[in-house]
């Protein structure tokens, strides 16, 4: 897989979000759901009942980014409910191989976030039970933050272990991802790149889509480990 774009509906208009998802159809890769409950993160959005909805509404797939306490519970059912790709805060989960298991059984790609704080040091072993890595590149729980530049070597040293280990891993970027942060995060290793408030906060959100994505390109195909892009 090649440079992926996931826009944030984070930054869309919650009472038009399928009118809103339309306008990044055939741009965006993925549509990033960001689940809050107001006890993991200080904000709440959106659950699985607005999530089984939106997949009935929308043809692009959905990437859901949970925040919430105790995903062991709670993340199989938004497997089940039919989306692609479902993440989970290890900060958050009892058992972590387990709960990757259970989403991969139900259907879904299996995603680990690292909040900025987070070593992947300490989830080594977990990389090969996951399909992608979510690294966040702000505090969880708002879009619209400063990107954190510190976490870049978090991104390098996960595409290292990745490649160290043969996983075919994708890394995803959440947090102030904009044509000003895209490049040194796809430099480092990041190839999934979550944009809130740069693709809603554009005038054409699909335009802002595209650019990142050559933005991101161009800088892979000059980065460290652009060999393992193929395909
Ligand atoms: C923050 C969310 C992000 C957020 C990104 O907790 O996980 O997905 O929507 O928004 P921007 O791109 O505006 O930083
Ligand atoms: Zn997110």
């Amino acid at each position: 897989m090649g440079v992926q774009i996931s826009p944030s509906i984070l930054s869309a208009d919650f009472a038009r979000l399928a009118q809103d998802c339309e306008r990044v159809a055939g741009a965006a890769d993925w549509l990033h759901v960001d689940v809050m409950d107001n006890h993991f993160v200080p904000n709440l959005t959106l659950g699985l009942p607005v999530v089984e909805s939106l997949l009935k509404a929308v043809s692009t797939p959905v990437d859901c980014h949970l925040m919430i306490d105790d995903p062991d519970r709670w993340a199989p059912a938004y497997a089940e409910a039919g989306a692609g790709s479902v993440t989970f805060h290890v900060e958050a989960a009892a058992n972590p191989a387990t709960l990757a298991r259970t989403i991969r059984a139900a259907g879904a790609r299996a995603g680990a976030a690292l909040k900025p704080g987070t070593p992947v040091e300490d989830y080594v072993d977990l990389l090969g039970e996951i399909d992608m890595l979510l690294v966040m590149s702000v505090e969880p729980g708002f879009g619209g933050q400063k990107f954190m530049d510190v976490v870049v070597p978090k991104i390098r040293r996960a595409r290292e272990l990745a490649r160290g280990r043969d996983l075919d891993l994708w890394i995803q970027v959440d947090g102030g991802i904009t044509a000003e942060t895209i490049e040194i995060c796809a430099e480092a290793g990041a190839d999934v790149f979550v944009a809130g408030s740069a693709v809603y906060g554009a005038a054409d959100p699909a335009k802002a889509v595209r650019a990142l994505a050559a933005q991101a390109e161009s800088a892979t195909a000059s980065s460290w480990w652009c060999s393992h892009t193929s395909g």
